[in-house]
Formats: C-alpha cells, sequence, structure tokens
C-alpha cells in the first residue's frame, strides 16, 4: 500500500507563500507512488486551547478529525512562516491540540510518535524563514517525529513563485524534490 503523506502550511493568509511552498512540495508529491493529500487549516479551525476548556467539554471536533488524519499518515510536509524568529501561532496551537489523547487507553502521541516529518518556510526577508525552522524541528522530535535533516528555507518568497504557483528557481525545486523524495523514503 502507497505511504500516505500530508502536506500543510502553518499560514491561512490568502495568497499565503507558505501555502504556495506546500502547495508545490504536494504537486510534485503527487507524481511520486505516494497516497499525498494537502490539508488546508482553515478547514480545522481551533480556538486556542485551554486545558480546563478541554476538561469540560473535550477535545474540539476539528481536532479530533485532524488527529485521526495525521494518526492515519506516515508522513507529513509542513511549510511555515517566520513570525518573529518562531513558527505560527496556528501551528503551535494545531500541533498542541493533537497532542492530547482523548480515546480510552489511547497510547500516547498517536499523531506524532514514529511519524516522519520534512520542513520548510518561506519569507518575503532574506533568511527564509530560517529561525522558524529550528524551534519546528525542535517541537517535531519532542513528540517523536523522526525529521528530515535537510530542510528547505525561501528567502525573497514574494519573487520566487510563478503565477501558476510554481517555483521559478530549479534550485529551489531541486531541493525541494530531494526532500520530499527522502520524506517518502523514511515515512
Ligand atoms: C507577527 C509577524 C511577525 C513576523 N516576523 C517575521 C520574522 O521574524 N522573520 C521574517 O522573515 N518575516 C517575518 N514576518 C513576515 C512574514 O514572513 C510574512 O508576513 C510572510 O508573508 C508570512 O508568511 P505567509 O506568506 O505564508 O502568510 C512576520 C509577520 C508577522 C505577521
Amino acid at each position: 500500500m502507497a505511504k500516505k503523506i500530508l502536506f500543510l502550511s502553518g499560514s491561512t493568509r490568502i495568497g499565503s507563500f507558505n501555502t504556495a511552498l506546500a502547495k508545490a512540495a504536494y504537486e510534485f508529491a503527487k507524481t511520486q507512488d505516494v497516497d499525498a493529500e494537502y490539508i488546508d487549516l482553515a478547514d480545522y479551525e481551533l480556538p486556542l486551547f485551554n486545558q480546563d476548556e478541554e476538561a469540560e467539554r473535550g477535545m474540539h471536533g476539528n481536532a479530533k478529525r485532524l488527529k485521526q488524519t495525521f494518526t492515519e499518515a506516515d508522513g507529513y510536509f509542513i511549510a511555515t512562516p517566520e513570525y518573529n524568529g518562531s513558527f505560527t501561532p496556528l501551528l503551535k496551537n494545531t500541533i498542541d491540540w493533537m497532542s492530547r489523547a482523548h480515546l480510552e487507553n489511547e497510547p500516547p502521541l498517536t499523531a506524532y510518535a514514529n511519524k516522519a516529518a520534512a520542513i520548510g518556510g518561506a519569507s518575503p526577508g532574506g533568511f527564509g524563514a530560517m529561525r522558524a525552522l529550528v524551534p519546528l524541528r525542535l517541537l517535531l522530535s519532542n513528540l517523536g517525529v523522526n525529521t528530515v535533516g535537510k530542510q528547505i528555507a525561501i528567502s525573497a518568497a514574494h519573487e520566487a513563485f510563478d503565477e501558476n504557483g510554481k517555483l521559478k528557481s530549479e534550485r529551489y525545486q531541486g531541493m525541494l524534490e530531494e526532500i520530499i523524495k527522502t520524506l517518502i523514503r523514511i515515512s
């Protein structure tokens, strides 16, 4: 059976460069022998995680749905913007929600443990969201996710994609393909 790989962006902004990056990765994955799925976090809106509300109401329905999808996947590619040197609160909140057990006798971290991930980022600035990738890699590692060593950081992101959402630079496209191939292999 083909491996299941998810593709998502840590930004729901209209015209997001990270969504463009996640979609470019997804388009390449569709040419490989893999079951690729694009996840739009706008379809999984979640309140800011609050442990008292969780105790009162249980896991939010959108978190349950997304957690199930992650649990069934073998790996994922996450593209994140850099917000003040880190990844976005949207990503942190989503990852926190899915880290919680909500079923009886559920093993810990079913959405993460022994899964694989590759990460990338895009920024209009000169460093291509590089600083966001460090804490994101650390977070995933803390959750038991095996991360691909190579990563992609796209600088001058406002000039990096053509009108069809394709990466203009062959070098960036080559890096992305190599990362996705590695992700598929280790997933
Ligand atoms: C709160 C906030 C903080 C930001 N901090 C950084 C930063 O530290 N480094 C950087 O390169 N860009 C920073 N930016 C600019 C983002 O890289 C830019 O808005 C980018 O387009 C966001 O990603 P998106 O296009 O995928 O939505 C910041 C933007 C916001 C809204």
